[in-house]
């Protein structure tokens, strides 16, 4: 009998009303829609009110998913809510969704990969699927990045917008999670950081006169690394499912920039039609990324069951994944 593995059942995904243009953005800092456009494909982003947090839009992308899953809040075995922006440090923002939406017989967890968490999330959840550890895990991919970026630094206040992305998985033997590979090069932590708030910079006064409770990035410096690990992650799951690029029906890359995107294709010689990228509408949502993606693409008729997804992200840490999977 052929293996069990991760399934996705239902998806859901939830981006704040408000929209803050490029143009806006121009009236904040020394940039221009020019600038944001052909660097990084960004027109617009979401930005959450005072009164969201990033619970809130978990839980409504959660009820999205489960009910095209079909399931109940009490089925759930798991909650896997992969973010770097959580509600607060402890208790895990798992436990606040677990509340919220009633799912009173899940455990649950938050997992920090930053962009790279909904593939790390996707390939634990395999692992609890496959041993039959969980019948249903629920995968969350939410980040509220807005309220951790120095809207005075125009590196990086232009990249990101806020947003959440959810999928109720199960096991099924004739799709599913393909090949799933994780990495990680903590050589290269300093890259992306958000430098206090943990045990090693406490926040205190002196701390945020010099930002350090912001995000900081060395932009170029992951652009540079950023087309090489995840081509290579994509090369090792191709090879791993012994499947080969053609058979591949969508690329669904983190949506980080634009150009990272077409080199990316470019790399793999992978035509741009089958690529999907939305990068232009929500900007870097990091951990919900790929499942916004993914929401889309059901909306939108786009992705249909059988057809085979290629994904992949790399965000701080340096963490990276590559997972193929037969929606
Ligand atoms: N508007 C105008 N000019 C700007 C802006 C801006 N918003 N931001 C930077 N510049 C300037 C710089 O100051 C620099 O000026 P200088 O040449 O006078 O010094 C110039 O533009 C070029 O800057 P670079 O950083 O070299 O620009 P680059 O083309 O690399 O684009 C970007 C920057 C968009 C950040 C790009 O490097 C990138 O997308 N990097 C990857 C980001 C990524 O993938 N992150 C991972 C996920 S994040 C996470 O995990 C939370």
């Amino acid at each position: 009998m052929a293996e069990l593995r991760a399934t996705i059942v239902g998806i859901g995904a939830y981006v704040p009303p408000k929209v803050l243009t490029n143009f806006d953005l121009e009236r904040m800092v020394d940039t221009s829609d020019e600038w944001i456009r052909t660097r990084t494909g960004i027109r617009e982003r979401r930005i959450a009110p005072d009164d969201v947090v990033t619970s809130t839009m978990s839980v409504e992308a959660s009820r999205q998913a489960l009910a095209m899953a079909g399931i109940r809040p009490e089925q759930i075995d798991l909650i896997l809510c992969c973010t770097v922006t959580p509600d607060q440090p402890f208790p895990a923002t798992a436990a606040i969704i677990q509340r919220d939406l009633g799912a009173r017989n899940a455990a649950g967890l938050d997992m920090g990969a930053a962009c790279a968490g909904f593939l790390y999330g996707l390939t634990v959840a395999d692992q609890f699927i496959r041993t039959g550890a969980a019948r249903y895990v629920l995968l969350i991919g939410v980040e509220l990045l807005s309220r951790f970026v120095n809207w005075q630094d125009r590196s990086t206040c232009v990249l990101f917008g806020d947003g959440a992305g959810a999928a109720v998985l199960t096991g099924t033997r004739d799709r599913g999670v393909l090949a799933s590979r994780l990495y990680l090069d903590g050589e290269l932590a300093d890259l992306i950081c958000l430098p206090a708030g943990g045990t090693r910079i406490p926040i205190n006064a002196q701390v945020m006169q010099e930002g350090l409770h912001y995000i900081h990035m060395r932009g170029n410096e992951v652009f540079r690394i950023a087309v090489r690990y995840m081509g290579r992650a994509l090369q090792d799951v191709i090879a791993e499912a012994g499947v080969s690029a053609e058979d591949i029906d969508w690329m669904v890359p983190h949506q980080a920039n634009y150009r990272i995107t077409t080199a990316l294709a470019d790399y793999l010689q992978f035509p741009m039609d089958r690529v999907y990228s939305n990068i232009e509408r929500y900007g870097n949502t990091s951990a919900a990324s790929i499942p916004i993606a993914l929401w889309e693409m059901v909306d939108r008729g786009l992705l249909r069951q059988g057809q085979l997804v290629a994904m992949t992200a790399l965000g701080a840490g340096i963490a990276y994944a590559a997972t193929l999977l037969r929606w």
